[in-house]
């Protein structure tokens, strides 16, 4: 198996970690959107780990306020954390080895662990 190459390859992680997303009944209803959003929210993802894993700066940031949105909108609670992470995880593991396969999880675990703390208050 292989490590995350380029762009591509983060693009297919974070569309086959979404196709699991849209069939887990607690996590689906926060990613209902218009297609023309759901594209615009796709490409900023993907802009977001393509930043991380190879300094692109093709992301420009904000993501704590989009969260405190979606919380405000549907309760970002601390279920709805660990079902986002446990997918993220096996979504990374079913299609990537190596360092950057390693860095997309402890990141996402890192940034969960912030965000959880914050929103529940229970760091
Ligand atoms: C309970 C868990 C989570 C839920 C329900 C959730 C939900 C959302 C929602 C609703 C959006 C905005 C979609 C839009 O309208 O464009 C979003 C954006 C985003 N999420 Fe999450 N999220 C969760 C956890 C995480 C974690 C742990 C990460 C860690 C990397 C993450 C990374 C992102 C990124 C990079 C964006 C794009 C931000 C931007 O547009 O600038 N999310 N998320």
């Amino acid at each position: 198996m292989n490590d995350i190459q380029n762009r591509a390859d983060i693009e297919l992680l974070v569309n086959s970690f979404y196709e699991k997303v849209h069939k887990d009944f607690d996590l689906a209803p926060v990613f209902v959107m218009p297609e023309t959003e759901w594209d615009r929210h796709i490409t900023r993802v993907v802009n977001f780990w393509e930043n991380w894993l190879f300094q692109t700066g093709s992301y420009n940031g904000g993501m704590m306020w989009v969260h405190l949105q979606a919380n405000q909108k549907h309760g970002l609670t601390t279920e709805r954390f660990e079902r986002w992470l446990s997918l993220w995880f096996i979504t990374a593991d079913t299609l990537f080895e190596g360092p950057r396969a390693e860095f997309v999880k402890s990141k996402a675990l890192e940034i969960g662990q912030i965000m959880n703390a914050k929103m529940n208050n229970n760091s």
